[in-house]
């Protein structure tokens, strides 16, 4: 018998993807990155990504890890026949699990702290802008506390998935998903019916097309990627849990759609609050803990609705980490033959380590909070970094490599295999064979033309 583990339905396996999918990426990130980078015109770029890159790519990861039973390492190398090229896509993919697990973690150790607060009563009454500012700033500039959270959630994480792939991962994401989406919608209704919010749905649903840059678009494809958990082989490995029952065209469309929902949901949150409250959008990675306080504030309830919501978003960002963990992990047990729970002691207590610079740069370093030469803070850096930039290079190379060195003939048949239904074997064909690779590169070629060479 397999010693792998396994899902146990395929409700259970859409969830767990769904729960991998649904995390920070589309409650924190998605509401900043939309406000950095131009409102709705980001958005819609977002959007059109999700469809003709993620989707497709998701099947890929999907079929790539079922079909070999392996982690992006061990799927690579066997599929290849040990190509160096393709052992240095799977260290990738592996490198990036590691580092973005490092960062993730900060934020979500962030939104403990914002259910403390919240517990203890800090935004039951409506504050001044300023007010909240402070509490944010001198939170995020708390070292210590930061460094404590951020290793709260890593503990938590680890626990999660050295229980194994059943007992751990899919019994956190079966429930609570279906609440946070209706706290979600009733958040959306309480801030777009604030007091000058029309403003801000203006600026989320009117694309500026004057906005659009090569930053801006790489973003928007690193965004999109991010927030399916794609391009450093998680779905690869989850995947590779996966039945040979299961018709992975079906499962990977319901997990792109939960996940573009609720992204576009935390905007219709967030955006209409922003300009009621007479704050800027461009607050990067600040946004959402600025935002939400003035929220609950002004809502009946809102204490419950801020408890309750501080800790599904936790949840929702536990079930990412562990998805994100288990990429290091798989490769250490499966090629390097380690324990699970040696591989995940190992790889946590790195990841807290190398996570500690981005928990400082929030003003409790100087040097991190404001890197020299760049001006931006380290965890601005290793965001874009390993949050966009890696992720497109890790899709771009799993795009290529499905399509051109396995063949999507052969994938169609895994795919197909058990009988199983895919009436879009022509047009996944079409766009994972040209439409992914080439945007990908495009959006890269057209970044580097519009940033360094066009001015
Ligand atoms: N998709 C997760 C989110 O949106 O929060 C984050 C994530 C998970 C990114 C897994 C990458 C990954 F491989």
């Amino acid at each position: 018998m397999s010693t792998r583990g396994a899902w146990s339905s395929r409700a259970g396996f859409i969830l767990a993807g769904a729960g991998s999918a649904i995390g920070l990426g589309n409650i924190w990130r998605f509401p900043y990155m939309t406000g950095d980078n131009g409102g709705a015109v980001f958005a819609l770029v977002f959007l059109i990504f999700c469809f003709l890159i993620g989707y497709p790519v998701m099947i890929a990861e999907l079929t790539l890890g079922r079909h070999t039973q392996k982690n992006p390492v061990g799927m690579f190398n066997s599929l290849s026949g040990g190509r160096p090229l393709w052992k240095l896509v799977g260290g990738l993919c592996v490198l990036s699990g590691f580092i973005i697990f490092s960062w993730y973690s900060v934020i979500a150790g962030w939104v403990v702290g914002y259910v403390y607060k919240t517990a203890v009563g800090t935004f039951e009454t409506q504050l001044s802008n300023e007010a909240i500012d402070r509490i944010f700033s001198s939170f995020v500039s708390n070292g210590p506390v930061v460094m404590l959270l951020h290793a709260v959630m890593i503990f938590m994480a680890a626990f999660v998935v050295s229980g194994g792939v059943k007992g751990g991962i899919e019994k956190f994401s079966k429930w609570l998903m279906p609440v946070l989406f209706a706290l979600l919608i009733l958040l959306a209704i309480r801030s777009v019916t604030l007091d000058g919010a029309m403003e801000g749905l203006r600026f989320y649903l009117y694309p500026d097309f004057s906005k659009v840059s090569g930053v801006m678009v790489l973003k928007a494809m690193g965004q999109a990627l991010f927030s399916l958990s794609l391009g450093m082989g998680t779905m690869i490995t989850y995947g590779s849990y996966l039945s040979k029952k299961e018709n992975i065209a079906t499962s990977a469309a319901w997990i792109t759609s939960f996940d573009v929902l609720v992204s576009i949901l935390a905007g219709f949150v967030i955006l209409p609050a922003v300009a009621a409250m007479h704050q800027s959008y461009a607050q990067g990675p600040d946004l959402i803990f600025k935002v939400l306080p003035s929220i609950f504030g002004s809502m009946p309830g809102g204490y419950f609705f801020g408890l309750g919501f501080f800790t599904l978003v936790i949840i929702a960002a536990l079930t990412s980490t562990v998805s994100i963990l288990e990429v290091p992990v798989a490769y250490f047990v499966d090629e390097r033959g380690w324990s699970r729970k040696q591989a995940v002691a190992f790889v946590a207590s790195l990841a807290w380590l190398i996570g500690t610079p981005a928990a400082l740069s929030h003003g409790a370093t100087e040097f991190l909070t404001r890197l020299p030469a760049i001006g931006i803070s380290f965890f601005d850096f290793i965001s874009t970094a390993f949050g966009d930039i890696s992720l497109s290079i890790g899709a771009f190379f799993i795009a290529v490599f499905i399509a051109w060195i396995w063949g999507v003939s052969k994938a169609s048949n895994e795919i197909e295999s058990e009988g199983n239904s895919f009436v879009i074997r022509g047009i996944w064909s079409f766009l994972i064979k040209f439409v992914a690779p080439i945007i990908i590169l495009a959006v890269f070629l057209y970044t580097i033309w519009t940033t360094f060479l066009a001015s």
